[in-house]
């Protein structure tokens, strides 16, 4: 199992355990936290999965593509941070990691 610690918009931090090889997003979604909408199910063609990675993890996700980057440009609240909840896919490289749901656009 893969741990992680996810914040949502009032600031609470949920620790989760997914298994590996699904998608945050998918993650997210099965710990029961509605915020992110993730409303194409994780296609990369609506950007309401959009969340902040922890800086100290950033290296070890794999690169934005093109798509992904074009999404998060629509996005008001796109940082340094931002990635696509659904394009990350859970692995041992990564547990423990701390995301945050950004504000709605
Ligand atoms: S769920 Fe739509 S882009 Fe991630």
């Amino acid at each position: 199992m893969i741990r992680l610690f996810v914040t949502d918009r009032g600031g609470t931090e949920h620790a989760i355990e997914a298994l590996e090889g699904i998608s945050l997003m998918e993650a997210i979604r099965d710990a029961g936290m509605d915020e992110l909408l993730a409303l194409c199910g994780g296609c990369c063609s609506c950007a309401t999965c959009h969340v902040y990675i922890d800086a100290a993890f950033a290296d070890r996700l794999s690169p934005l593509t093109d798509d992904e980057n074009d999404l998060l440009d629509s996005s008001d609240h796109r940082t340094a941070l931002s990635r696509l909840s659904c394009q990350i896919q859970l692995g041992e490289t990564i547990d423990g990691l701390r995301a945050t749901i950004t504000p709605d656009d």
